[in-house]
């Protein structure tokens, strides 16, 4: 009985914590990503961090993105190849991991007044 109970224990310990681990792992991944496409694609128009002023005025600071939309309906528009009708800014075409990237790492700069509805479960 006891050896039973040991044995789950050990099994829960083994099998759930590296599920968990994996889950931060995947996001700091994606996170990543986002970074590095904000950097490379945006950077010259958004600030793209969580603070400072965005080189061209009129680029929103991506941490006050989230007043503006729910991130998740940005990561429609990023699909559909962002953005038909905004002005300067250039019409990208991203990949499905690209895109989780840029709306994890968004949503990492987004400032303390966010008010997009907090997702319940993932
Ligand atoms: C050449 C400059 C430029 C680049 C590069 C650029 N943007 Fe923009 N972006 C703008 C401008 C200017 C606006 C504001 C347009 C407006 O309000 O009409 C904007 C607006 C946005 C908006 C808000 C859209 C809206 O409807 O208000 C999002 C989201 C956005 N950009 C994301 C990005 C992302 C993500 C990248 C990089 C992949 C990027 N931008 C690269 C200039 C740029």
């Amino acid at each position: 009985m006891m050896a039973r109970l040991g044995l789950s224990a050990f099994l829960i310990a083994s099998f759930v914590t590296p599920v968990f681990a994996a889950d931060a792992q995947t996001q700091r991944q994606a996170i990543e990503v986002g970074r590095n496409l904000a950097k490379s694609h945006c950077a010259t128009c958004h600030a793209i961090g969580k603070r400072g002023q965005s080189p061209n005025p009129q680029a929103p600071r991506f941490a006050t993105l989230a007043q503006r939309y729910p991130l998740d309906n940005l990561a429609e528009a990023f699909s559909e190849g962002i953005l038909v009708g905004h002005g300067p800014m250039p019409e990208f075409q991203f990949e499905p991991g690209q895109i989780d990237g840029l709306i994890a790492y968004l949503r990492s700069v987004q400032g303390p007044m966010k008010r997009t509805k907090r997702r319940t479960s993932k």
